[in-house]
C-alpha cells in the first residue's frame, strides 16, 4: 500500500515514517557573507497540502519548501488515493480527484502537527475524517479544543478513541465561532471545513498570521468565498464544490528571520532574498534595537552585524508581534550580546528546552517560569549538544556558528522539518557544517 516518495534530497520509505537520526558538526567562529534565498513558508505549505483534498481535482503548488513535513503530508495523501508528481525542488502537482477518504494512522502521522488539517479538509469534502491525535514538536501541551469547538459548531460529532480523532457530520451548517485563544491551527482548520458548509461561518478572534491569508487565497482560488483573512473576523460563505488551481506559497518568514539572526550573530553581512519585508517587521525592529544594520531593498533585506550589539527584551506574541518560532534562535544571539536581556514566551509553555544546551556552550541564562533572563557572555564554546525540537535545532545551529571550536548537534533531523537545504545555504555563505 505504501509507496516510496523521492525528493531531490533524500529517499525515504513511508512505512517507516520515523526519520533516521542525524548529527551535524559545525566549525564555529566564521563571519558569514553572501546571499541566501528563502523558500516557501513551512507553516503555510503544511496547510495547503491537506487543503488540496477539498479541490477534488488537480492543484499545482509552487515555491514549496523541500522539508520533511511536506514529504510526510504528501505521502499521507498518496496513501489516501491522491496522484502526486514533483517537478524539481519547489513544485508539486496533487490530483485529489481519486481520494475517497481522509485517514492518517499512527505510523503515517505520529510526528506531524499539521495532520490536524486533514480533519478540516476531510470534514469539508467527505463530511468525515479520522486522524491520529496530532504530534509535532514537544513545546507545550498544545491542546486542540478550539479546533473541536469549531467543528462541533458546524454540526460535526467529534470523538477521540484509542488515540484517533474522528469527525463526522450528516451536513455542515455555517455558524458564528468565537475562538477563546488566538490560534493559527484552529483558524485555518475551521476555514477548511466551513468552505464547504451550508451558509455563512464567521470566525471571531481569528489569527492574523500571513499564512492565514495565504491559505484563504489558496481556497478562494479553488472557488471558496472567504473574506477578512488577515483581520480578526473572517467570513466564509460555504459552496457545494471546489476545483483545482495553481498557487505559489508565500516566503517563509521564520526561515528568513533565522538567517537574519545568524547574520547578526556571526557579525556577518548577509542579504536575504525572496522575502516579504512586511512579514519580518517584528524581527527587523528587534535586531535594529540591538544595533544591527538592516537595509531593505524590494524583496531583499541586507543584514550587517557588528561586535557592539546590545541585549534587549523580547516577548512572543501573535502576529504582528514577535513570533514564538524565532524566540529560540533569538536566545542564541542574546547570549553573546552586551548586557542583560529577557525573553518572555507567552504562546508555548515548554519552549525553553534549548536553554540547557546553550548553557553547555557557556551561555549564562536563568529560566523562571515563562521568562528567560540572559546575561550576555563574551563567547560561546563548541560542545556536544542535542536538538529537542525544530527551533531548538535552529538555535543550536546559530550557537555552533558563533562558538569557538567544534559543535556537534545530535538529532539534527529536527532542523530538516523547517529549513530546506540549510547546510547548502550555510556553506554558500561561508559556514563549515557537515553531516556526520
Ligand atoms: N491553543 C489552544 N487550543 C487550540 C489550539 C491552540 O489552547 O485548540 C493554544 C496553543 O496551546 C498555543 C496557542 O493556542 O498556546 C497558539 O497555538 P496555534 O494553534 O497558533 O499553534 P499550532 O497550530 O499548534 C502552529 C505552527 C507552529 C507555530 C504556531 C504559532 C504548524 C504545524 N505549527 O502551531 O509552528 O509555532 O502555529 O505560530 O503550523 C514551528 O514552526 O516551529 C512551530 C511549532
Amino acid at each position: 500500500m505504501y509507496s516510496v516518495l523521492k525528493t531531490t534530497r533524500r529517499w525515504w520509505i513511508a512505512d517507516k515514517v520515523s526519520e533516521y537520526m542525524k548529527r551535524i558538526q559545525i566549525e564555529g567562529g566564521r563571519r558569514l557573507e553572501g546571499s541566501v534565498e528563502i523558500g516557501g513558508f513551512k507553516n503555510s505549505a503544511v496547510a495547503l497540502i491537506p487543503a488540496t483534498i477539498l479541490a477534488g481535482g488537480l492543484c499545482v503548488i509552487d515555491n514549496l519548501p523541500d522539508i520533511s513535513d511536506v514529504d510526510k503530508l504528501s505521502q499521507i495523501l498518496l496513501n489516501n488515493g491522491a496522484k502526486i508528481k514533483r517537478q524539481g525542488n519547489k513544485t508539486i502537482e496533487i490530483d485529489t480527484s481519486g481520494i475517497e477518504k481522509c485517514y492518517a494512522d499512527y505510523d503515517m502521522a505520529k510526528e506531524l502537527r499539521a495532520s490536524y488539517y486533514l480533519l478540516g479538509a476531510g470534514l469539508g469534502r467527505f463530511k468525515k475524517a479520522k486522524v491520529i491525535f496530532p504530534g509535532g514538536c514537544s513545546i507545550g501541551t498544545r491542546p486542540i479544543d478550539q479546533h473541536i469547538k469549531g467543528f462541533e459548531a458546524l454540526g460535526a460529532r467529534v470523538s477521540i478513541e484509542h488515540g484517533i480523532i474522528s469527525v463526522e457530520a450528516e451536513k455542515l451548517v455555517g455558524a458564528e465561532i468565537y475562538l477563546d485563544v488566538v490560534t493559527v491551527g484552529a483558524t485555518i482548520n475551521i476555514m477548511l471545513a466551513a468552505s464547504m458548509a451550508e451558509g455563512v461561518t464567521t470566525i471571531e478572534n481569528a489569527a492574523k498570521e500571513p499564512h492565514i491569508v495565504d491559505a484563504a487565497n489558496f481556497l478562494n482560488c479553488m472557488g471558496a468565498k472567504i473574506k477578512g483573512a488577515g483581520t480578526d473576523t473572517i467570513k466564509i460563505k460555504g459552496v457545494d464544490k471546489l476545483r483545482g488551481c495553481e498557487h505559489s506559497v508565500i516566503p517563509d518568514q521564520i526561515e528568513a528571520g533565522t538567517y537574519m539572526i545568524l547574520a547578526a550573530a556571526t557579525k556577518g553581512d548577509v542579504t536575504i532574498t525572496n522575502i516579504i519585508p512586511k512579514h519580518l517587521e517584528a524581527i527587523t525592529a528587534k535586531l535594529k534595537e540591538m544595533g544591527v544594520k538592516i537595509t531593505e531593498n524590494g524583496e531583499m533585506l541586507r543584514v550587517e552585524g557588528n561586535s557592539a550589539i546590545k541585549n534587549i527584551n523580547i516577548k512572543t506574541l501573535v502576529y504582528p508581534g514577535f513570533p514564538t518560532d524565532l524566540q529560540q534562535p533569538m536566545t542564541s544571539l542574546l547570549s553573546i550580546a552586551n548586557g542583560t536581556g529577557t525573553v518572555t514566551e507567552t504562546i508555548f509553555e515548554g519552549r525553553f528546552k534549548h536553554v540547557g544546551e546553550l548553557k553547555r556552550m557557556g551561555a549564562n541564562i536563568k529560566v523562571e517560569g515563562r521568562i528567560a533572563v540572559i546575561q550576555g557572555v563574551d563567547k560561546l564554546s563548541g560542545a556536544k549538544v542535542e536538538a529537542t525540537d525544530l527551533r531548538a535545532g535552529a538555535a543550536l545551529m546559530i550557537a555552533g556558528l558563533i562558538a569557538e571550536g567544534t559543535t556537534e548537534i545530535e538529532n539534527a533531523q529536527y532542523i530538516e522539518r523547517g529549513y530546506s537545504f540549510y547546510r547548502e545555504k550555510l556553506i554558500k555563505i561561508g559556514a563549515k557544517i557537515t553531516e556526520i
